[in-house]
Protein backbone atom coordinates (compact mmCIF):
# COMPACT_ATOMS: atom_id res chain seq x y z
CA UNK A 1 0.00 0.00 0.00
CA UNK A 2 1.84 3.48 -0.64
CA UNK A 3 1.04 6.57 1.28
CA UNK A 4 -1.32 8.03 -0.96
CA UNK A 5 -3.64 5.13 -0.63
CA UNK A 6 -3.05 4.78 3.27
CA UNK A 7 -4.02 8.50 3.50
CA UNK A 8 -7.10 7.52 1.14
CA UNK A 9 -8.37 4.64 2.94
CA UNK A 10 -10.92 4.65 4.92
CA UNK A 11 -10.04 3.01 8.24
CA UNK A 12 -6.46 3.50 8.27
CA UNK A 13 -4.17 1.04 8.39
CA UNK A 14 -4.44 0.08 12.08
CA UNK A 15 -6.68 -2.27 12.93
CA UNK A 16 -7.31 -4.29 15.61
CA UNK A 17 -6.35 -8.33 15.44
CA UNK A 18 -9.95 -8.77 16.53
CA UNK A 19 -13.29 -6.60 15.16
CA UNK A 20 -11.67 -3.38 14.20
CA UNK A 21 -15.36 -1.41 15.37
CA UNK A 22 -14.12 -0.23 18.41
CA UNK A 23 -10.77 1.41 16.89
CA UNK A 24 -10.74 4.97 16.50
CA UNK A 25 -7.68 7.05 15.00
CA UNK A 26 -5.87 10.27 15.66
CA UNK A 27 -8.67 12.41 14.57
CA UNK A 28 -6.54 15.17 13.00
CA UNK A 29 -4.51 12.76 10.61
CA UNK A 30 -3.77 10.26 8.32
CA UNK A 31 -4.92 7.36 11.15
CA UNK A 32 -8.27 8.92 10.66
CA UNK A 33 -11.95 7.26 11.02
CA UNK A 34 -13.46 9.95 8.71
CA UNK A 35 -11.32 11.85 5.64
CA UNK A 36 -13.84 14.80 6.28
CA UNK A 37 -12.01 15.47 9.41
CA UNK A 38 -8.44 15.65 8.36
CA UNK A 39 -7.05 19.46 9.30
CA UNK A 40 -4.95 20.01 5.72
CA UNK A 41 -1.78 21.14 8.04
CA UNK A 42 -1.89 18.49 10.61
CA UNK A 43 -1.94 15.92 7.34
CA UNK A 44 0.72 17.74 5.94
CA UNK A 45 2.50 17.59 8.97
CA UNK A 46 2.15 13.88 9.89
CA UNK A 47 2.65 12.84 6.31
CA UNK A 48 5.80 14.34 6.67
CA UNK A 49 6.69 12.59 9.72
CA UNK A 50 5.51 9.35 8.76
CA UNK A 51 8.06 9.72 5.94
CA UNK A 52 10.48 10.68 7.97
CA UNK A 53 9.86 7.25 9.97
CA UNK A 54 9.99 5.17 6.88
CA UNK A 55 12.66 7.16 5.49
CA UNK A 56 14.85 6.05 8.84
CA UNK A 57 14.23 2.62 8.86
CA UNK A 58 15.13 2.37 4.76
CA UNK A 59 18.39 3.59 6.12
CA UNK A 60 18.90 1.20 9.00
CA UNK A 61 21.41 -0.72 6.83
CA UNK A 62 23.38 1.58 5.26
CA UNK A 63 23.96 3.43 8.75
CA UNK A 64 24.76 0.48 10.24
CA UNK A 65 26.82 -1.05 8.29
CA UNK A 66 29.32 2.69 7.64
CA UNK A 67 29.45 2.27 11.05
CA UNK A 68 30.73 -1.17 10.99
CA UNK A 69 33.19 -0.12 8.27
CA UNK A 70 34.29 2.24 10.50
CA UNK A 71 35.59 -0.32 12.36
CA UNK A 72 36.83 -2.46 10.09
CA UNK A 73 39.82 0.63 9.25
CA UNK A 74 39.91 1.39 12.51
CA UNK A 75 40.99 -2.15 12.81
CA UNK A 76 43.26 -2.52 9.71
CA UNK A 77 45.37 0.78 11.11
CA UNK A 78 45.88 -1.26 14.36
CA UNK A 79 50.03 -1.92 14.47
CA UNK A 80 50.40 -5.29 12.68
CA UNK A 81 51.71 -6.56 15.62
CA UNK A 82 48.31 -6.39 17.49
CA UNK A 83 46.72 -7.63 14.79
CA UNK A 84 48.26 -10.26 14.84
CA UNK A 85 47.08 -11.06 18.33
CA UNK A 86 43.62 -10.47 17.39
CA UNK A 87 43.84 -12.12 13.67
CA UNK A 88 40.05 -12.86 13.62
CA UNK A 89 38.37 -9.65 14.15
CA UNK A 90 37.63 -8.75 10.93
CA UNK A 91 35.99 -12.18 10.90
CA UNK A 92 33.69 -10.91 13.87
CA UNK A 93 32.87 -7.68 11.80
CA UNK A 94 31.97 -9.65 8.74
CA UNK A 95 29.61 -11.90 10.85
CA UNK A 96 28.05 -8.37 12.43
CA UNK A 97 27.75 -7.36 8.61
CA UNK A 98 25.39 -10.25 7.54
CA UNK A 99 23.15 -9.59 10.73
CA UNK A 100 22.98 -6.53 10.05
CA UNK A 101 21.27 -7.18 6.86
CA UNK A 102 18.90 -9.94 8.65
CA UNK A 103 17.69 -6.81 10.92
CA UNK A 104 17.05 -4.97 7.89
CA UNK A 105 15.10 -7.95 6.38
CA UNK A 106 13.03 -7.51 8.89
CA UNK A 107 12.58 -3.99 9.14
CA UNK A 108 11.72 -3.99 5.61
CA UNK A 109 9.40 -6.61 6.02
CA UNK A 110 7.28 -4.32 9.06
CA UNK A 111 7.66 -1.59 6.94
CA UNK A 112 6.17 -2.94 3.28
CA UNK A 113 2.58 -2.12 3.45
CA UNK A 114 4.32 1.32 3.33
CA UNK A 115 6.98 1.27 0.86
CA UNK A 116 7.98 -1.26 -1.68
CA UNK A 117 10.46 -4.18 -0.20
CA UNK A 118 13.17 -3.46 -2.58
CA UNK A 119 12.86 0.30 -2.06
CA UNK A 120 16.33 2.06 -2.93
CA UNK A 121 16.33 4.27 0.73
CA UNK A 122 18.60 6.71 -1.01
CA UNK A 123 15.60 7.28 -4.10
CA UNK A 124 12.58 6.62 -2.14
CA UNK A 125 12.73 9.40 -0.03
CA UNK A 126 14.70 11.55 -3.00
CA UNK A 127 18.48 12.08 -0.53
CA UNK A 128 17.08 12.91 2.81
CA UNK A 129 19.47 12.26 4.86
CA UNK A 130 18.90 10.83 8.51
CA UNK A 131 20.79 11.54 11.78
CA UNK A 132 22.66 8.66 14.10
CA UNK A 133 19.78 10.05 16.96
CA UNK A 134 17.17 9.00 14.34
CA UNK A 135 19.25 5.61 14.32
CA UNK A 136 18.65 5.12 17.49
CA UNK A 137 15.01 4.62 17.29
CA UNK A 138 15.41 1.91 15.33
CA UNK A 139 17.65 0.11 17.38
CA UNK A 140 15.45 1.17 20.53
CA UNK A 141 12.52 -0.45 18.43
CA UNK A 142 14.22 -3.93 18.09
CA UNK A 143 14.87 -3.45 21.35
CA UNK A 144 11.83 -3.14 22.54
CA UNK A 145 10.89 -6.33 20.65
CA UNK A 146 12.61 -8.20 22.87
CA UNK A 147 11.27 -6.33 26.14
CA UNK A 148 7.56 -7.26 24.58
CA UNK A 149 7.65 -10.06 22.36
CA UNK A 150 10.63 -12.38 23.03
CA UNK A 151 11.82 -15.06 25.87
CA UNK A 152 14.77 -12.55 26.90
CA UNK A 153 12.58 -10.03 27.63
CA UNK A 154 9.97 -12.30 29.89
CA UNK A 155 11.91 -11.15 32.92
CA UNK A 156 11.38 -7.28 32.50
CA UNK A 157 7.93 -8.15 31.83
CA UNK A 158 7.58 -10.11 35.10
CA UNK A 159 8.65 -7.57 36.91
CA UNK A 160 6.69 -4.22 35.64
CA UNK A 161 3.63 -6.30 33.99
CA UNK A 162 2.91 -8.78 35.91
CA UNK A 163 2.27 -6.57 39.37
CA UNK A 164 0.38 -4.50 36.81
CA UNK A 165 -1.68 -7.40 35.94
CA UNK A 166 -2.06 -8.80 39.27
CA UNK A 167 -3.35 -5.68 40.70
CA UNK A 168 -6.14 -5.47 38.01
CA UNK A 169 -7.25 -8.50 39.04
CA UNK A 170 -7.18 -7.87 42.18
CA UNK A 171 -8.88 -4.67 42.23
CA UNK A 172 -12.47 -6.46 39.69
CA UNK A 173 -11.67 -9.91 41.32
CA UNK A 174 -15.68 -10.02 42.11
CA UNK A 175 -16.61 -9.62 38.57
CA UNK A 176 -16.78 -13.13 37.11
CA UNK A 177 -14.20 -13.46 34.28
CA UNK A 178 -16.75 -13.96 31.76
CA UNK A 179 -18.24 -10.36 32.56
CA UNK A 180 -14.65 -8.94 32.55
CA UNK A 181 -15.32 -7.66 28.91
CA UNK A 182 -17.57 -5.16 30.08
CA UNK A 183 -14.69 -3.57 32.04
CA UNK A 184 -12.99 -0.82 29.24
CA UNK A 185 -8.73 -0.47 30.29
CA UNK A 186 -6.77 1.97 28.96
CA UNK A 187 -3.27 1.22 27.88
CA UNK A 188 -1.38 5.24 27.27
CA UNK A 189 2.04 4.79 26.03
CA UNK A 190 1.47 0.94 24.89
CA UNK A 191 5.06 1.19 23.24
CA UNK A 192 4.47 -2.67 21.04
CA UNK A 193 0.95 -3.60 22.51
CA UNK A 194 2.71 -6.50 25.05
CA UNK A 195 0.30 -5.03 28.20
CA UNK A 196 -2.49 -4.18 26.75
CA UNK A 197 -2.47 -7.56 24.69
CA UNK A 198 -2.05 -9.62 27.89
CA UNK A 199 -5.13 -7.64 29.40
CA UNK A 200 -6.95 -8.35 26.90
CA UNK A 201 -6.12 -11.96 27.00
CA UNK A 202 -7.62 -12.11 30.53
CA UNK A 203 -10.52 -11.41 28.55
CA UNK A 204 -10.59 -7.05 29.36
CA UNK A 205 -11.77 -5.15 27.11
CA UNK A 206 -8.43 -3.09 26.18
CA UNK A 207 -7.40 -0.31 24.27
CA UNK A 208 -3.43 0.73 23.61
CA UNK A 209 -2.47 4.01 22.66
CA UNK A 210 0.86 5.20 21.27
CA UNK A 211 2.19 8.05 19.33
CA UNK A 212 5.20 7.18 18.24
CA UNK A 213 4.91 5.76 14.44
CA UNK A 214 7.99 3.38 15.13
CA UNK A 215 5.95 1.47 17.63
CA UNK A 216 2.63 2.38 15.29
CA UNK A 217 4.12 0.04 12.66
CA UNK A 218 6.21 -2.19 15.11
CA UNK A 219 3.04 -2.90 16.88
CA UNK A 220 1.04 -3.20 13.78
CA UNK A 221 3.12 -6.08 12.21
CA UNK A 222 3.65 -8.13 15.64
CA UNK A 223 -0.14 -8.49 16.24
CA UNK A 224 -1.97 -8.29 13.08
CA UNK A 225 1.09 -10.11 11.09
CA UNK A 226 2.23 -13.18 12.32
CA UNK A 227 1.33 -16.46 11.53
CA UNK A 228 3.18 -18.66 13.89
CA UNK A 229 5.42 -18.31 17.18
CA UNK A 230 9.21 -17.61 16.61
CA UNK A 231 8.65 -16.28 13.32
CA UNK A 232 11.16 -14.14 13.15
CA UNK A 233 14.98 -13.80 14.35
CA UNK A 234 16.61 -10.83 15.01
CA UNK A 235 19.69 -9.01 16.40
CA UNK A 236 19.53 -6.85 18.60
CA UNK A 237 22.79 -5.93 20.46
CA UNK A 238 25.41 -5.86 17.59
CA UNK A 239 25.44 -1.92 17.70
CA UNK A 240 27.33 -1.50 20.57
CA UNK A 241 30.86 -3.43 21.35
CA UNK A 242 30.90 -1.95 25.00
CA UNK A 243 30.26 -3.46 28.04
CA UNK A 244 30.03 -7.16 26.28
CA UNK A 245 31.72 -10.19 28.17
CA UNK A 246 31.53 -12.37 25.62
CA UNK A 247 31.14 -11.53 21.97
CA UNK A 248 28.81 -14.71 21.58
CA UNK A 249 26.45 -12.72 23.65
CA UNK A 250 26.57 -9.58 21.29
CA UNK A 251 25.70 -11.44 18.62
CA UNK A 252 23.27 -13.71 20.06
CA UNK A 253 19.56 -14.04 18.14
CA UNK A 254 16.21 -13.29 19.55
CA UNK A 255 13.61 -15.28 18.69
CA UNK A 256 10.17 -12.93 18.32
CA UNK A 257 6.77 -13.09 18.90
CA UNK A 258 7.36 -15.54 22.16
CA UNK A 259 3.87 -16.30 21.53
CA UNK A 260 1.42 -15.58 18.50
CA UNK A 261 -0.97 -12.90 19.43
CA UNK A 262 -4.39 -13.96 18.53
CA UNK A 263 -7.62 -16.02 20.28
CA UNK A 264 -8.53 -13.02 22.24
CA UNK A 265 -11.37 -14.33 24.82
CA UNK A 266 -15.38 -13.97 22.70
CA UNK A 267 -16.84 -10.78 23.37
CA UNK A 268 -13.69 -8.85 24.55
CA UNK A 269 -12.38 -5.71 22.16
CA UNK A 270 -8.55 -5.29 21.93
CA UNK A 271 -7.82 -2.29 20.24
CA UNK A 272 -4.69 0.23 19.43
CA UNK A 273 -4.84 4.07 19.18
CA UNK A 274 -2.64 5.96 17.11
CA UNK A 275 -2.34 9.52 18.49
CA UNK A 276 -1.66 11.80 21.30
CA UNK A 277 -3.19 10.62 24.59
CA UNK A 278 -4.14 14.25 26.08
CA UNK A 279 -5.40 14.75 22.35
CA UNK A 280 -7.25 11.93 21.62
CA UNK A 281 -8.89 10.94 25.09
CA UNK A 282 -9.36 14.78 25.63
CA UNK A 283 -12.44 14.36 23.52
CA UNK A 284 -15.58 15.06 25.47
CA UNK A 285 -16.86 11.42 24.56
CA UNK A 286 -14.41 9.71 27.06
CA UNK A 287 -15.35 11.86 30.10
CA UNK A 288 -15.94 8.94 32.98
CA UNK A 289 -15.23 6.70 30.57
CA UNK A 290 -12.52 4.05 31.27
CA UNK A 291 -12.88 1.47 34.17
CA UNK A 292 -9.69 1.09 34.34
CA UNK A 293 -6.13 3.11 33.35
CA UNK A 294 -2.65 1.67 33.80
CA UNK A 295 0.22 3.64 32.90
CA UNK A 296 3.64 1.75 32.63
CA UNK A 297 6.66 3.95 31.76
CA UNK A 298 4.57 6.20 30.55
CA UNK A 299 4.04 9.37 33.09
CA UNK A 300 7.28 11.27 32.67
CA UNK A 301 6.74 11.31 29.03
CA UNK A 302 4.43 14.44 29.74
CA UNK A 303 6.45 17.81 29.33
CA UNK A 304 3.76 18.42 32.33
CA UNK A 305 2.33 15.21 34.34
CA UNK A 306 -0.38 17.75 36.10
CA UNK A 307 -2.17 17.32 32.45
CA UNK A 308 -1.69 13.85 32.35
CA UNK A 309 -2.93 12.78 35.76
CA UNK A 310 -5.69 15.51 35.26
CA UNK A 311 -7.28 13.94 32.27
CA UNK A 312 -6.95 10.12 33.64
CA UNK A 313 -8.76 11.51 36.57
CA UNK A 314 -11.22 12.68 34.14
CA UNK A 315 -11.68 9.81 31.56
CA UNK A 316 -12.06 7.66 34.40
CA UNK A 317 -15.27 6.30 35.77
CA UNK A 318 -15.63 7.17 39.58
CA UNK A 319 -14.42 4.00 41.91
CA UNK A 320 -12.44 2.82 38.64
CA UNK A 321 -8.73 2.17 38.84
CA UNK A 322 -5.47 3.80 38.46
CA UNK A 323 -2.24 1.16 38.40
CA UNK A 324 0.87 2.72 37.47
CA UNK A 325 4.53 1.76 37.44
CA UNK A 326 7.30 3.37 36.28
CA UNK A 327 10.72 5.94 36.83
CA UNK A 328 10.39 9.45 36.60
CA UNK A 329 13.12 10.32 34.10
CA UNK A 330 11.19 13.47 32.43
CA UNK A 331 12.11 13.22 29.01
CA UNK A 332 11.47 16.95 28.13
CA UNK A 333 13.51 17.47 31.20
CA UNK A 334 17.12 18.86 28.98
CA UNK A 335 15.36 20.21 25.55
CA UNK A 336 15.42 23.81 25.38
CA UNK A 337 13.05 23.42 22.48
CA UNK A 338 9.89 22.32 24.80
CA UNK A 339 8.81 23.16 28.54
CA UNK A 340 8.95 20.66 30.72
CA UNK A 341 7.73 20.69 34.46
CA UNK A 342 9.27 17.92 36.65
CA UNK A 343 7.75 16.68 40.12
CA UNK A 344 9.35 14.83 42.72
CA UNK A 345 8.08 11.13 43.45
CA UNK A 346 6.21 12.78 46.45
CA UNK A 347 5.23 15.37 44.93
CA UNK A 348 3.54 13.72 42.39
CA UNK A 349 1.61 11.28 44.75
CA UNK A 350 0.31 14.46 46.72
CA UNK A 351 -0.56 15.69 42.99
CA UNK A 352 -2.69 12.45 42.07
CA UNK A 353 -4.31 12.72 45.48
CA UNK A 354 -5.31 16.71 44.76
CA UNK A 355 -6.73 15.38 41.57
CA UNK A 356 -9.13 13.15 43.23
CA UNK A 357 -7.76 9.32 44.00
CA UNK A 358 -7.58 7.71 46.84
CA UNK A 359 -3.82 5.85 47.18
CA UNK A 360 -4.30 2.24 48.29
CA UNK A 361 -0.82 1.29 48.09
CA UNK A 362 2.49 2.27 46.90
CA UNK A 363 5.62 0.25 46.52
CA UNK A 364 8.88 0.38 44.79
CA UNK A 365 10.03 -2.29 42.07
CA UNK A 366 13.43 -2.11 40.54
CA UNK A 367 13.53 -3.04 37.08
CA UNK A 368 15.45 -2.72 34.60
CA UNK A 369 14.19 -1.49 30.85
CA UNK A 370 14.96 -3.61 26.89
CA UNK A 371 18.14 -4.11 28.65
CA UNK A 372 20.31 -6.60 27.36
CA UNK A 373 20.37 -9.16 30.55
CA UNK A 374 23.95 -10.37 29.57
CA UNK A 375 25.58 -7.12 29.58
CA UNK A 376 28.23 -5.44 31.81
CA UNK A 377 25.91 -2.12 32.03
CA UNK A 378 22.49 -2.70 33.36
CA UNK A 379 20.12 0.83 34.01
CA UNK A 380 18.23 -0.32 36.72
CA UNK A 381 15.39 2.56 37.54
CA UNK A 382 13.63 1.82 41.16
CA UNK A 383 10.46 2.48 39.87
CA UNK A 384 7.61 3.77 41.84
CA UNK A 385 4.44 1.45 41.32
CA UNK A 386 1.44 2.11 43.15
CA UNK A 387 -2.70 1.14 42.80
CA UNK A 388 -4.92 4.59 42.97
CA UNK A 389 -8.71 4.66 43.02
CA UNK A 390 -11.12 7.41 41.41
CA UNK A 391 -13.41 9.02 44.30
C1 LIG B 1 9.09 4.41 27.86
S1 LIG B 1 7.94 3.87 26.68
C2 LIG B 1 6.97 2.66 27.55
C3 LIG B 1 6.30 1.68 26.63
C4 LIG B 1 5.56 0.54 27.36
N1 LIG B 1 4.52 1.06 28.21
C5 LIG B 1 6.52 -0.31 28.15
O1 LIG B 1 6.46 -0.31 29.39
O2 LIG B 1 7.35 -0.97 27.53
C6 LIG B 1 6.81 5.23 26.63
C7 LIG B 1 5.89 5.12 25.45
O3 LIG B 1 4.93 6.17 25.50
C8 LIG B 1 4.76 6.71 24.20
N2 LIG B 1 4.27 8.08 24.38
C9 LIG B 1 4.96 9.13 24.88
N3 LIG B 1 4.19 10.22 24.95
C10 LIG B 1 2.97 9.84 24.46
C11 LIG B 1 1.75 10.54 24.27
N4 LIG B 1 1.63 11.82 24.60
N5 LIG B 1 0.70 9.87 23.76
C12 LIG B 1 0.82 8.54 23.46
N6 LIG B 1 1.96 7.83 23.60
C13 LIG B 1 3.02 8.48 24.11
C14 LIG B 1 6.14 6.61 23.58
O4 LIG B 1 6.11 6.67 22.19
C15 LIG B 1 6.64 5.28 24.12
O5 LIG B 1 6.30 4.22 23.27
Amino acid sequence: MSLENLRNQYKGSYESIQDDSDVYYLKNGIFTNNPDEVKEDDRIQEEKHIRDVLNTFLHYEIYAQNMNNKKKSDYRRLPEKHKLLFPDVLKKLNTVDELIKVNYNFIKLMIQDYVPYDSDPNKTFQGRSVKSLEIDKVKSTLKQFVRDWSDEGKLEREQTYTPIINALLDFYKDVPEENRCELNILVPGAGLGRLAYDITKLGFSTQGNEFSFYMLLGSNFILNCMSEPRQFRIYPWIHSFSNTEKVKHQIAPVDIPDVLPGNIPVNTNFSMVAGDFLEVYGAPGYKEYWDGIVTCFFMDTAKNILEYIELISKILKPNAVWINLGPLLYHFEDLFTDSSFELSLEEFLEAVKKFGFTIKETKRIETTYSCNQNSMLKYKYNCSFFVAVKN
